[in-house]
């Protein structure tokens, strides 16, 4: 290790001959900003080999993804259990600290770098920070932070029903996540368009479900014009549980979301039994909600839900299981001779029960297998299921009466959250479904509404982005969607209410760009121009 005198620090970026005093906010260049940061007047010069100390299994794990970036920067890395050499990061977990579950302690001084947390995530997340903080990996700059997340709950959520995504692109999407100190990964697997999780037991999901006949072309609304091509496919036990475990070793959880009662027509298509009447389906080739949705009052539609969802908590180990429950219309159910006799025999008063009663029916059956329930707000609409917890996405307003009957809640309100949305108003933009949410727009969101008194906030559990494929064809469409938007958002359910600035994250953002280009991120420029 040598140190240097710095007249001014800009991570890295000598910008400045004359001696200043180091600012704040030039020097903490770190997103999603840390709770606590005192920066020193000094950095830490790096030469060519350095030593990360690790000793424990989760240590030396935090260690290997590190390793990995550094030797992208031209350095020689070796992880060891202990080092005499000078140029050493140490990682300790310390279960005996009382830090935050997710938070860490990075410290970079004369002593050189450390990174301590009271948990492998923690450990994790100091590592993050230490990524960005040593952009070039040559100097990095004295600092003392102190960091844990504001939320429990922060999310990214990717549609792969309306738009396959190629296995590479999910564990990318994840890289990225776990760049900005994401945890929660919502994978929409079921869709009107398409099934995309392998079931053994129903191999017609994966040769009819998986796959629609043609696409319409432009936007759903205005176009009556399809491409003729085949479209489909679906993740494989194998690939599902590969990704589960390159999300596991990144602090992510999968959130694997089955829909019903509504958006299940490929389903049908394959099923055509678990309609009310009987079918025949296909597997949609437009976009919308769909009338064609499970019989309430057949008993297959329970069964065949039971066995899917028994596969499904065999591949993914999340406590929260997403069942959807937006959208469902009731046309079909108000016709339906099983459904009306299942309103009479469980004395509903009537479609908007019978759906309360579906998805209770359906929690009560995770719940029996140790499994909690995540449903859109539409759940609440005839009673919520007793444990269920509310994904807000009609404004706030669902998430805000679920707080009140003391339900937990995921903020994910469309004005905000919806990375789907046009992000800039020039005609070049490319199709989207349509709304207006730019960065600036993300980063002035507030999860925790003025409406909760102090008790019931601490039932918002977080926020989520959702990122909806109907207009999003490719990878780097997705990426261009999703970024720097998701950075705005890891700043709102990471970093203290009180740290929020929205000039002070955009030259952080500029700053921390080679982020993205170093993973060959297709983001979008407007904030960079
Ligand atoms: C949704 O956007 N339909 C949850
Ligand atoms: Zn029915």
């Amino acid at each position: 290790m040598r140190r240097i005198f710095l007249f001014s620090v800009f991570v890295g970026l000598l910008s400045c001959s004359t001696r200043q005093p180091v600012q704040t906010d030039q020097l903490i260049n770190i997103i999603p900003m840390p709770f606590s940061a005192k920066p020193g007047a000094d950095v830490v010069q790096w030469e060519k080999a350095v030593t990360i100390v690790a000793g424990s299994a989760e240590e030396t794990a935090v260690a290997e993804l590190l390793k990995a970036h550094l030797e992208k920067k031209e350095l020689a890395v070796t992880i060891s259990s202990q080092s005499t050499d000078e140029d050493v990061v140490k990682l300790e977990i310390n279960t005996e600290t009382n830090h935050h579950p997710e938070g860490y302690r990075l410290t970079v001084n004369q002593n050189g770098i450390t990174i301590q947390a009271g948990t492998a995530a923690g450990l994790f997340y100091g590592v993050q920070s230490f990524i960005q903080l040593a952009a070039d990996a040559k100097q990095i700059p004295f600092v003392e932070i102190e960091d844990q997340p504001r939320f429990a709950y922060r999310g990214l959520h990717l549609d792969v029903g309306r738009h396959m995504f190629p296995v590479d692109f999910i564990k990318k999407y994840i890289d990225l996540m776990a760049r900005f100190k994401f945890n929660r990964f919502h994978w929409h697997l079921t869709e009107d368009q398409g099934w995309r999780i392998e079931i053994k037991k129903y191999p017609k999901l994966q040769q009819i479900a998986a796959y629609r006949k043609e696409t319409v072309v432009g936007h759903a609304g205005k176009s009556k014009v399809y491409d003729g091509t085949p479209y489909g496919g679906y993740y494989t036990r194998e690939e599902i549980k590969d990704v589960v475990e390159y999300a596991r070793q990144r602090f992510i959880t999968i959130i694997p979301e089955i829909e019903l009662p509504g958006h299940s027509q490929a389903a049908l298509a394959a099923y055509p039994e678990l309609g009310c009447t009987g079918g025949p389906y296909e597997v949609a080739t437009t976009w919308g909600v769909f009338e064609n949705v499970y019989c309430a009052g057949k008993e297959e539609t329970f069964n065949f839900l039971q066995d899917v969802l028994d596969e499904v908590v065999e591949l993914f180990p999340s406590e929260y299981i997403h069942i959807g429950g937006d959208e469902c219309p009731k046309a079909s159910w108000k016709k339906c001779k099983h459904c009306q006799s299942r309103i009479k025999k469980e004395k509903l008063k009537d479609e908007h029960e019978l759906q309360s009663y579906f998805i209770q029916r359906i929690e009560k059956y995770l719940n029996s297998k140790g499994r909690q329930i995540i449903g859109w707000d539409e759940i609440l609409e005839g009673g919520l299921a007793p444990n269920a917890t509310v994904m807000s996405w009609r404004g706030e307003a669902g998430g805000i009466e679920a707080a009140k009957q003391k339900h937990r809640v995921i903020m994910t309100p469309g004005n905000w959250c919806y990375f789907d949305h046009y992000q800039d108003t020039t005609a070049t933009e490319p199709l989207a479904i349509g709304g207006f949410t730019p960065v600036r727009e993300v980063y002035s969101y507030e999860p925790i509404p003025p409406q909760l008194t102090a008790q019931e906030a601490t039932l918002i559990l977080g926020a989520q982005a959702n990122l909806w494929t109907e207009y999003i064809k490719t990878p780097a469409h997705a990426e261009y969607m999703a970024y720097p938007r998701a950075c705005a958002l890891a700043e709102v359910v990471w970093s203290d209410a009180n740290s929020r600035d929205y000039a002070n994250f955009v030259k952080r953002l500029k700053a921390n760009r080679w982020l993205l280009d170093d993973l060959q991120v297709n983001y979008a420029k407007h904030i960079f121009e």
